[in-house]
């Protein structure tokens, strides 16, 4: 006879909290909630924090992750889960949309960044990463996360505008940047975004200048896409161009504003996480000096470093970027799944409207898939594969990130580049943990190094 676990009825435990302390919670340190959380209540556990969506389960068991990442898209909502980054990207932005909108977005957003053609951002990444590292002064301390950031931004506007105007370039790199500091910066400022009580307009306020940052990007990008209708539709590859030509069934192109959400998008999504990869990478190679060695000896093996073919045939890299993206995934949830009728998960049978977010920092945790789990040990990635469904920094199925091949070749090329040509060493001594920033998570420090000589 088998014996069957019986479902559930009730939301999985939690902590009895007020939700609005739960809230503060989660945003002032939501590692140390979720570890407590996990270790109160088990690897499925509810978490309430009152804002639009009413409760939040955390999933960390790989098949359960599976059940909800394979099953149809149809069963969830999950752009509303990602509500409050509206102000940032606007109402018509992917990760806003559900349904048939967001996969007709995912299909024209997608081959941009997948396939043959990106290989050829190599060379612009390599060239990029070198402009940014020449601003370095020997012997003197500097934290990696501003450059890793100036970085990842120049490549996803080349990504996204193709050749541009510099003046405009730098102008819109200037707003982004200051915008961002201001709703995601700290973990003070990222209540900007969970507390819509504080977006207040008034003069001098912080939502006051946060808005008006945002309106000069769209002006700015406004100009970009008018130059477009300008050239009389001699346009280039570049994603801007692609979503300029695509057609709606009806025939209809994107509105001017569709267009700016998009754009805004793929600017603030592609560049922050990629960013927080790197200066976590650099926080790793330069605290294991055997781990740069290895590097160093594997990089050695290849003639040419702005060939991703040929980086990516490198295991050890491979190894230690996956590692990396492991221990402190940038994302520490995929976005949640909003249930839109009941449905059986797991053990359980969620009422409609449970949001349910597969944690991936705790996934990356789990002592029984990864032994040592707070050790960095890039070996784990050569001696065993691990399923979509254990290791996932990208998240999965219907949503999973868009960036998910161009962020690591990114990656690559930048710590080929920086490796073989910058002696940097770290210039920290206390172990750097990760705090959060924004939606997502960032070393606490920017990570100090000190570059010792070209
Ligand atoms: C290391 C860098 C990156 C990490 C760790 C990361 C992580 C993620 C994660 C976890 C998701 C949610 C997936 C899900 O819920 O299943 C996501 C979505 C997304 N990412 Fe990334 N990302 C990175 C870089 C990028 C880049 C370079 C781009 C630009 C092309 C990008 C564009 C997007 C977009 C547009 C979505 C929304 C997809 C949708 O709603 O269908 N990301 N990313």
């Amino acid at each position: 006879m088998t014996v069957t676990t019986p479902i559930k009825q009730k939301l999985p435990p939690g902590p009895t909290k007020p939700s609005f302390l739960q809230l503060i919670d989660w945003i002032r340190d939501p590692f140390g909630l979720l570890e407590k959380s996990a270790q109160a209540y088990g690897e499925t556990f509810t978490l309430k924090f009152n804002n639009n969506i009413p409760s939040l389960v955390f999933l960390s068991n790989p098949e359960v992750i599976e059940e909800v990442l394979s099953s149809d898209a149809k069963h969830f909502d999950s752009g509303r889960a990602n509500n409050l980054l509206l102000p940032l990207v606007g109402e018509n932005s992917i990760l806003l949309l559900d349904g048939k909108p967001h996969s007709r977005q995912r299909k024209l957003m997608f081959p941009p960044f997948h396939g043959e053609k990106i290989r050829y951002y190599g060379e612009i990444i390599h060239e990029i990463t070198e402009k940014v590292a020449q601003q370095w002064q020997v012997g003197k301390p500097f934290s990696i996360r501003p450059s890793m950031q100036q970085i990842t931004l120049e490549v996803i506007m080349k990504a996204v505008f193709g050749i541009s105007d510099e003046r405009r370039n730098t102008q819109l790199k200037h707003h982004l940047t200051q915008s961002l500091e201001l709703a995601a910066g700290s973990v003070l400022r990222s209540s900007l975004l969970f507390f819509s009580i504080l977006q207040q307009d008034f003069p001098g306020s912080p939502w006051r200048t946060f808005r008006r940052r945002q309106q000069s990007i769209r002006e700015l990008l406004q100009v970009e896409i008018q130059k477009r209708r300008d050239d009389n539709n001699q346009w280039g590859n570049d994603v801007l161009s692609l979503l300029m030509a695509a057609r709606d069934e009806q025939g209809n192109p994107m509105s001017d504003e569709e267009l700016q959400d998009q754009l805004l998008t793929l600017l603030f999504a592609g560049h922050e996480t990629t960013a927080t990869a790197l200066s976590w990478a650099f926080y790793w190679i330069y605290k294991f000096p055997e781990v740069q060695e290895k590097l160093l000896a594997e990089l050695a093996t290849i003639d040419d470093i702005t060939d991703i073919k040929a980086l990516n045939q490198l295991a050890y890299l491979d190894a230690v970027c996956k590692e990396t993206l492991r221990i402190y995934p940038v994302a520490f949830l995929a976005f949640p799944r909003i249930t839109k009728s009941s449905l059986k998960i797991g053990n359980y049978e969620y009422p409609p409207d449970t949001a349910l977010a597969p944690c991936i920092y705790l996934l990356h945790h789990r002592e029984d898939i990864y032994p040592n789990p707070k050790q960095f040990q890039p070996e784990r990635f050569l001696e065993r594969e691990f399923s979509p469904y254990e290791f996932m920094p990208f998240g999965g199925g219907s949503r999973r990130c868009l960036g998910d091949v161009f962020a690591p070749m990114e990656m690559k090329i930048v710590i080929a580049t920086i490796l073989k040509q910058y002696n940097l060493r770290l210039a920290e001594r206390k172990p750097v943990k990760p705090i959060r920033r924004g939606v997502t998570s960032t070393p606490a420090s920017g990570v100090k190094v000190m570059l010792e000589s070209r």
